[in-house]
């Protein structure tokens, strides 16, 4: 029986990863870089200044830039990102999102995000769906990101669930193997990619039920 669950946030709840796309790309370009849509595939899940140094070796120009640039060019990225968030709403959940999580909660079942994303509380406010996490864990609180496992550990136990009782919830190959790592069981969640290591994969969260997944 599983008792827990652990959702990562951008591709998974709503999909603001087209959101990060354009703001990376827009701040790449004005580096005189450009990164493709295969390129963007391997930011997914990936902190904030680690998506800057993956872009800037991408451009060869890792050197370039020192500490203090780096963090102004990371937060110049933030807030283009955040102007494109502006009118996020319950509208742009991902499909089946809030019906499993309204199962999860007639059940019992505590969630909490594990997201390298530092936007993690306003998004889902904005999307209406904060009140249904126990716990959103705080990416500066961590050591590792993605594909270590601390961040999927850290959220299970911050809802009382050992990871080994816990299902991660992911649509990032690095997240998938953080789940994995951590002992959990992972459910990948892409239309495009195959997720390597998943133990299950669907295209939406509408394929999945609460009482199948708990019986696990
Ligand atoms: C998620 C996304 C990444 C993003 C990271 C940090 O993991 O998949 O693309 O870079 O969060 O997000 P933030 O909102 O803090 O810049
Ligand atoms: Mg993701």
């Amino acid at each position: 029986m599983k008792k827990g669950f652990v959702f990562d946030l951008d591709g998974v709840i709503t999909d603001t990863a087209k959101f990060h796309y354009i703001a990376w790309k827009n701040l790449a370009k004005h580096l005189g870089i450009t990164i493709d849509e295969v390129f963007n595939e391997s930011l997914k899940g990936i902190s904030r200044m680690d998506s800057l140094d993956k872009i800037l070796a991408h451009g060869h120009k890792e050197n370039e830039y020192t500490l203090a640039e780096k963090e102004a060019l990371a937060k110049n990225k933030n807030d283009d990102y955040v102007k494109l968030l502006a009118d996020l709403s319950a509208d742009d959940l991902l499909p089946g999102v809030r019906d499993f999580l309204v199962d999860a909660k007639a059940h019992n079942i505590p969630c909490a995000i594990a997201s390298a994303s530092k936007n993690a509380p306003m998004i889902l406010e904005k999307l209406g769906v904060l009140d249904y996490f126990g716990h959103i864990v705080d990416p500066e609180t961590l050591m590792k990101g993605k594909p270590d496992p601390e961040i999927f550990v850290k959220a299970a136990q911050s809802i009382g669930v050992a990871p080994k009782d816990a299902i991660g919830f992911e649509d990032a190959q690095a997240g998938i193997e953080g789940i994995k790592a951590a002992g959990m069981y992972a459910v990948g969640i892409s239309t495009t990619e195959k997720l390597t290591g998943a133990d299950l994969q669907v295209t939406s969260m509408t394929e999945l039920s609460v009482e199948q997944l708990i019986s696990i």
